[in-house]
This record gives structure tokens, C-alpha cells and sequence, in this order.
């Protein structure tokens, strides 16, 4: 039998009043019957029933964040922010990982909308879905993280992934390399794809540059290793003396999978630049270059626009682009 808030009251000798302010607004109450409820609360093991509170008080204190691969520094790091922002306003953030698989999306869509969670940070698989349209129509704010609505319905946070793809081979070819490899995948995703749009606009002032794109299946270290170890396995004429990396994750594989055979250089035969400048890329054996986001600013500011969203829900959705950094190490040296 769970305890109720009126159990505590009678044990505690206090009204229920005094036992939900205890719980809500203790600036309300004396410090000495904070701490008698509290004892009681304990010795009771009283749970709140957070989803009844919800529906008095009719906001959750809870936000939903889903992103595409919980095991990325990357989105880590936007969880973090997202987090810290959030414990200012009293407010918690339940991380869903769809793992780039609508499905999983959906379900954490769904789920969401059953908690009533107060809004969703979403970094989308698929827009189309019916569980993003189901979440606005149940009146729960969405805001889009490193991605946006093309009408711009949602309010979103995002970074300019062109400009991030063209600073990196413009420091390529700044080095002084003209066969560059641009490693990435699934194009589908459009982080993935603007970054190579980036590089081909870089591209195009250097006419005796080329550029060869290899799609992979996922962005994950072990996928750089496999293609790291593939470049190194091929004629000298036919590697490429350079290769951007759509994340750090695979840069930080492929810097191991070229070294294996012993015989790639890096960067004196294979320079290497990554995306997001995670703490690995530093931390690497040959400290990667890379193109820097402020991941934990991103999850920052997703919640500041949901708390905006909740304040004025029919202000137009603002939209904020963050510019990407170039951070040069060792990896792409002379
Ligand atoms: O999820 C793929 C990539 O997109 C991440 O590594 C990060 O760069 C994000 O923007």
C-alpha cells in the first residue's frame, strides 16, 4: 500500500496544506517543520506522485531530450547543457537516444507525450513523423537541436554545417593538400550532408584539388578504423593525402586504422581533420584538428527557447545559429 500525502500529514500532526508546501514552497514553512515532514516523509517512504502534481499545478518539471547516439561525446556535452540550464528552473531533462532510427524516435515521442513532460528537445531522424505531429498537437513545445523546420514552425538551435564543412578543407588545402577524402555517412543525415556541401564549395577555388567521398554506414569510431585501415591498404598513388572526417568519433578510428599497417604517416603522408572537437580529439595519440561546436551551449539554449515557448506560446519560434570554430593541432600540420 503506497503512503499518501494525508498519511504523512497525521504523522507528522500538520495539514496536508503544510505537507504539499513542504514539498513545493518550503520558503513557506518554518525550518523546523520542514525537517519534522521530511523525517516523516523518510521514515514513511513517501514517493511523490509527480504525475497528479503535474496535473494540478499543469506543467511538468520534467523536459525530454532526444538525440541521435547517446554514446557521442557530442551529444553528451548538449545533454550537460541542456541539464544545467534546466536545474535553474527547478527542472530536470529525461534523455531519450534514437540511435538514428525513427522507430526509436517515435516511441520516445510517444512517451513523452504520455508523461506530459513540459516540452521536447529534439534532434530529428525524421520530421515527417506522425509522433512529431501528435506532439504538437497535444499542445507539448517542441524545439529542434542541430536541426530546424524548413517553415521554421519550431524554434530550433542549430550550427552552420556548411561553413563548418569549408572551414575544414580550406585548412586542407591551406596545407597545402589537393587529394582530399571526405569520410561520412549515412548522407541522409543532414549534418553529414552540409558538411560535405562545405567541402565542395571549398573545393571549387582550387581546380587541381579533387575530392573523393566515402559513405559509411554509421558515425562511429570503428567505422573510421575500418576506413582508415582501407586508405592505408592502397597503392601510395592512390590515397588521398587528406581527409575530413563528418565527426570526431571517425577521425579518431580512422587515425588508428592508418597507423595499423605501420606505413601511413600522420600528417606527414595523411592529414586528418574531425567535427565537433570532442575531448578525445585532443586527447588523441596525434592530436586531431577539427571543426568546433558549442555543444554545451546548444543544449543551453534549447532550453532557454522551450522556456521561452512556455512563457509566450504564441510568440513567433526564434531561431538561433551558432558559427562552428576551426581548432588546427597536430594532426594536419605541415
Ligand atoms: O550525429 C552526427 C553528428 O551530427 C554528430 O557527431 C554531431 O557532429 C552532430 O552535429
Amino acid at each position: 500500500m503506497s503512503v499518501s500525502v494525508k498519511d504523512v500529514a497525521a504523522a507528522a500532526s500538520v495539514s496536508v496544506g503544510t505537507v504539499s508546501n513542504v514539498l513545493n514552497r518550503p520558503e513557506k514553512v518554518t525550518r523546523a517543520t520542514v525537517e519534522k515532514v521530511q523525517a516523516v516523509i523518510e521514515e514513511l517512504g513517501f514517493v511523490r506522485n509527480d504525475a497528479a502534481r503535474q496535473l494540478r499545478a499543469g506543467r511538468s518539471r520534467s523536459i525530454g531530450l532526444i538525440v541521435l547516439d547517446s554514446a557521442n561525446p557530442f551529444f553528451a556535452e548538449v545533454a550537460r547543457g541542456a541539464e544545467e540550464r534546466a536545474a535553474r528552473e527547478g527542472m530536470a531533462v529525461l534523455l531519450g537516444n534514437s540511435d538514428q532510427t525513427p522507430v526509436r524516435e517515435s516511441a520516445y515521442l510517444d512517451l513523452f507525450r504520455e508523461q506530459r513532460v513540459s516540452g521536447v528537445l529534439l534532434t530529428p531522424t525524421d520530421l515527417q513523423s506522425t509522433a512529431v505531429r501528435h506532439l504538437a498537437d497535444s499542445g507539448i513545445p517542441l524545439v529542434l537541436v542541430d536541426d530546424e523546420l524548413l517553415d521554421g514552425a519550431a524554434p530550433s538551435v542549430t550550427v552552420d554545417d556548411i561553413e563548418g564543412g569549408m572551414l575544414a578543407v580550406a585548412h586542407l588545402l591551406e596545407r597545402g593538400r589537393r587529394r582530399i577524402a571526405y569520410v561520412g555517412g549515412p548522407l541522409a543525415i543532414r549534418q553529414v550532408a552540409d558538411r560535405l556541401e562545405g567541402a565542395r564549395r571549398a573545393l571549387s577555388a582550387f581546380p587541381d584539388a579533387t575530392l573523393e567521398v566515402i559513405e559509411l554506414d554509421a558515425l562511429t569510431v570503428l567505422h573510421g578504423r575500418d576506413a582508415g585501415e582501407s586508405i592505408a591498404r592502397r597503392d601510395v598513388d592512390d590515397r588521398p593525402d587528406a581527409v575530413f572526417c563528418a565527426n570526431d568519433l571517425l577521425a579518431v578510428g580512422l587515425l588508428q586504422g592508418a597507423a595499423i599497417l605501420g606505413e601511413v604517416r600522420v600528417p606527414e603522408d595523411l592529414a586528418i581533420i574531425g567535427y565537433d572537437d570532442i575531448d578525445f580529439a585532443q586527447a588523441a595519440v596525434v592530436p586531431l584538428s577539427s571543426v568546433r561546436q558549442p555543444a554545451r551551449a546548444i543544449g543551453a539554449t534549447a532550453v532557454e527557447l522551450l522556456l521561452e515557448a512556455l512563457a509566450s506560446p504564441r510568440a513567433a519560434a526564434r531561431h538561433v545559429r551558432f558559427q562552428p570554430e576551426l581548432v588546427v593541432r597536430a594532426s594536419t600540420g605541415r
